[in-house]
């Protein structure tokens, strides 16, 4: 989108130079500090091409592009600081946003396909907080890659496989439990985490209950129908509890194929892995010997297969990366997973290399830091502090509370300060604030970052928040609803009549959202959206701000034709900003 106001310039200075106009138009950057200027254009490489230096160049090249209509420019070393009119910014780019979605589209992506693995929780368990961080980003990047021309499938690989379903089938059964109990408990899936400690326990008291333990998973793993249904059952109840989160959070998926699905599909994989050579016996279990075959950065090897036969998470997620590219093709494929797992994907990642698979080099660990809480009562004799994961009484955080809790809070804010908006409509928007509030605060850093979460941090209309973000686009949305009836018969708007900063700092907001999108998509960084979303709802909070002691300055000024351009302006930001948004997987109210 920016180049669509730098064309010129970039043909003038190619033009100059002696290169393709295309070298130019991808060497923009931001002025550097202290500058006053709208963009900055190093000419290093440029100079390199025209056999001068850089500032030399950058001299030269002032009166040729200072010969532009609404450009000045000025040298600064080896770089030429660029400040453009508004008038030449309005013209240049709102004609191409007459849907201001476009400026959150790319087409970097044509043609390629993408698999997003994000959420992907074990069941019989519940979604706790920090479940918010893989399922937010990897609902965010499955978003922006779309967005981005990218073939997207989203994957939940449940986590429904492993020893732990032996446990809780021993457990169901000594305690005669029934499918009514279970159907009649308030919640299911406390129910069978309830189980599932008791049993924990008795069977480090009794070896006799472990070893039950042990015989309900190898029926499970050999697929015997009682422990098939039990087991069933378990997952029923869960995926009832995860859907209601995800309808909560407007997250889909487009596979649910778990870790079960593999586990009687890793046949091949292991006959491959043995005829190739690269599989060794240790200590009674199959591994990759990784420091040998793959370099000394791996310091142990990987378990393919455990010594009572056992298949590992490792082996299923080979299988699944083999069965996934079958079946898409992928370009590449995305693991939303905690930076706790690192290991785990290098090593399979690795062996995945070993065996020549094609896809080798598209997989990609999207790894992420930890959610810390502010536990504000931490019990005797402790400081109040950021506690991972945790939050009063040192218990663990359920997602669902945590969204229950921002829903009522925005709820309460929104009946003190707009006590018109009630019933069904209170609530909805309560929602899309509680939650936009949360999921925002996950995204707008770097995701290898901790995240840090305070109600009231997340919450405040103030900060670089959700809500900030959503009260920008229901301002614009009010002044829409209101230029209907200031102005009933103004025409379409003419750009050029768009002539002040605060309405060029708006532009250029808009224009530099696409390079945002392709950075997210390229970094696999939702909050490079994210930021340039709040630089957008900056610069459209300080020009609407801008009208507050001038009547002549304000979108819904006296002049009806100028009226009509600066509407142009208002809903293309606002198009913009709500798709921005809903990229990130927040909803923007029209009212708020
Ligand atoms: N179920 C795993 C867990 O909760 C995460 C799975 C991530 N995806 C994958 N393909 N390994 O830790």
């Amino acid at each position: 989108m920016l180049s669509l106001i730098t064309a010129p310039i970039s043909h003038a200075v190619a033009a100059f130079v002696g290169v393709p106009a295309a070298q130019v138009a991808g060497l923009y950057a931001a002025p550097a500090k202290g500058f006053a200027a709208d963009l900055a254009l190093p000419c290093f490489q440029l100079a390199k091409a025209k056999g001068m230096a850089p500032p030399a160049l950058a001299t030269a090249l002032v009166p040729v592009v200072s010969a532009l209509p609404g450009v000045t420019a000025v040298a600064a070393g080896p770089f030429l600081n660029l400040t453009l009119a508004p008038t030449a910014v309005a013209t240049a780019l709102l004609p191409g946003l007459t849907d201001g979605r476009a400026a959150v589209r790319s087409t970097a992506g044509a043609g390629k396909k993408v698999c997003v693995d994000f959420s992907s929780p074990n069941i019989a368990k519940h979604l706790a907080f920090h479940h918010i961080r893989s399922t937010m980003i990897g609902n965010a990047l499955a978003h922006c890659y779309q967005a981005a021309g990218w073939q997207v499938t989203r994957i939940n690989f449940l986590g429904d496989w492993g020893t732990a379903f032996g446990r809780l089938i021993a457990g169901w059964k000594r305690e005669g439990l029934t499918l009514e109990q279970l159907r009649a408990a308030p919640d299911q899936v406390t129910f069978l985490n309830d189980l599932y400690v008791r049993i924990s326990k008795a069977a480090k008291e009794d070896a006799q209950v472990e070893e039950e333990a042990r015989r309900w998973s190898k029926a499970l793993e050999d697929g015997d129908t009682e422990a098939r249904g039990l087991w069933q059952i378990f997952k029923d109840a869960s995926l009832g509890e995860f859907q209601r989160i995800y309808a909560l959070l407007g997250v889909t998926f487009d596979s649910w194929k778990g870790e079960a699905h593999y586990e009687d599909k890793m046949g091949p994989l292991l006959t491959e892995l043995a005829a190739k050579g690269l599989l060794k016996e240790d200590q009674g279990a199959t591994v990759v010997d990784l420091p040998t075959l793959a370099g000394k950065q791996f310091k142990k090897p990987a378990l393919i297969k455990r010594a009572d036969g056992g298949t590992l998470y490792a082996t299923r997620d080979l299988t699944a990366c083999d069965d996934r590219f079958a079946e898409f093709a992928f370009d590449r494929s995305l693991y939303v997973v905690d930076l706790g797992q690192s290991l785990h994907f290098q090593e399979w990642f690795a062996v995945a290399k070993l065996l020549g698979r094609p896809f080798a080099d598209r997989l990609r660990h999207v790894g992420f830091g930890v959610v810390l809480m502010w536990n504000d009562e931490p019990g005797e004799g402790l400081e109040p502090g950021w506690a991972k994961g945790r939050t009063r009484a040192g218990k663990t955080m359920l997602l669902r509370e945590v969204l229950e809790e921002a829903i009522d809070r925005a709820a309460t804010v929104m009946a003190e300060k707009n006590p018109d908006i009630t019933g069904e409509e209170r609530a909805r928007i309560a929602r899309a604030v509680g939650v936009g509030a949360v999921v925002f605060n996950d995204l707008k850093n770097s995701r290898s970052n901790d995240v840090k979460f305070k109600f009231e941090d997340a919450l405040n209309m103030q900060g670089e928040t959700g809500p900030y973000l959503q009260f920008a686009h229901a301002r614009l949305c009010s002044i829409e609803r209101k230029f209907a009836e200031a102005h009933p018969n103004a025409g379409a708007g003419d750009p050029a009549l768009l002539a002040t900063e605060h309405e060029k700092t708006v532009l250029l907001a808009l224009a530099r959202l696409q390079a945002a999108l392709e950075k997210a998509v390229d970094t696999d960084e939702p909050g490079a959206l994210a930021t340039g979303l709040l630089a957008l709802a900056a610069a459209i909070a300080a020009w609407l701000t801008s009208g507050n002691g001038d009547v002549e300055a304000r979108v819904l000024c006296s002049d009806a034709t100028l009226a009509a351009a600066r509407l142009r302006l208002v809903r293309a930001a606002r198009e913009a900003l709500g798709e921005g948004l809903r990229l990130l997987g927040l909803i923007a109210p029209e009212r708020m």
